[in-house]
């Protein structure tokens, strides 16, 4: 990102004159009070919304500028876990969890694995086949990001993952997150929850009011 500004009219600067450049591969945590604008750099990152001003690349190619299938080609390769979930939730956690992988046509035998282990790497294995609406919100919380993750993406952004969890479940989710990053994604991470990046040796990043207050860590262990 560099100098990267999102305004809503009439007058809410959400993010103002952020550059950050993050690494292929690398884990970073962007936290900040309620309201500081983490949730809208996530939806920067995955072009579901565009900056008032201001570049973004992806592997060096502009995401302003994409449209059509290159635009559709990139979103696959990102898996979003939403900090208001998404959750279609008339339908089962199972189907929830396939869908990106139905989309990129898997042979339904990898999705159904591919599901299971999901469920169980969460603790859900029980909720395969509970339509999602009558999840409680931690379990929804961890179908979306089972879903995020499912189809194996390039890039991962969690926009405030442990939100509604215990510390047993934090871990599990972190477990996962800290397996998708050593198979080689870069994952992006928005929280508030000081227990997921207190003793990290990751880059974390702090936005005060839209803007790039600092980024600490980082160091090579
Ligand atoms: N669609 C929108 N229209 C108008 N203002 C918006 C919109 N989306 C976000 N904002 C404002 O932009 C600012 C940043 O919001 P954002 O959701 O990015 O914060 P956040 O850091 O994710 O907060 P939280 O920790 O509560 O999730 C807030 O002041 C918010 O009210
Ligand atoms: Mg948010």
């Amino acid at each position: 990102m560099i100098k990267v500004s999102k305004e809503y009219p009439p007058d809410v600067v959400a993010l103002k004159d952020i550059s950050i450049s993050i690494d292929s591969g690398e884990m970073f945590f962007i936290i900040g009070r309620s309201g500081a604008g983490k949730t809208t750099l996530l939806k920067l990152l995955c072009s579901m919304e565009a900056p008032s001003s201001g570049l973004i690349e992806i592997s060096g190619k502009p995401i302003n500028q994409l449209k059509g299938h290159h635009l559709a080609r990139l979103r696959q390769r990102i898996g979003v876990a939403y900090q208001d979930f998404k959750l279609l939730i008339d339908r089962t956690t199972a189907e929830n969890i396939a869908i990106s992988m139905e989309v990129s046509y898997k042979k339904p035998q990898i999705i159904r694995k591919r599901v299971r282990d999901l469920l169980e790497q969460l603790d859900l294995s029980d909720k395969h086949d509970t339509i999602t609406g009558e999840l409680s919100r931690g379990e929804q919380q961890r179908v979306t990001l089972a879903r995020a993750v499912a189809n194996s993406p390039t890039m991962i952004l969690v926009d405030e993952p442990t939100g509604n969890l215990d510390a047993a479940t934090t871990e599990k989710v972190m477990t996962l997150l800290n397996k998708c990053h050593k198979g080689g994604a870069t994952i992006v991470i928005a929280t508030h929850d000081d227990s997921i990046y207190r003793h990290t040796s990751h880059r974390v990043m702090e936005l005060q009011k839209g803007r790039l207050h600092g980024i600490t860590g980082g160091e090579l262990p």
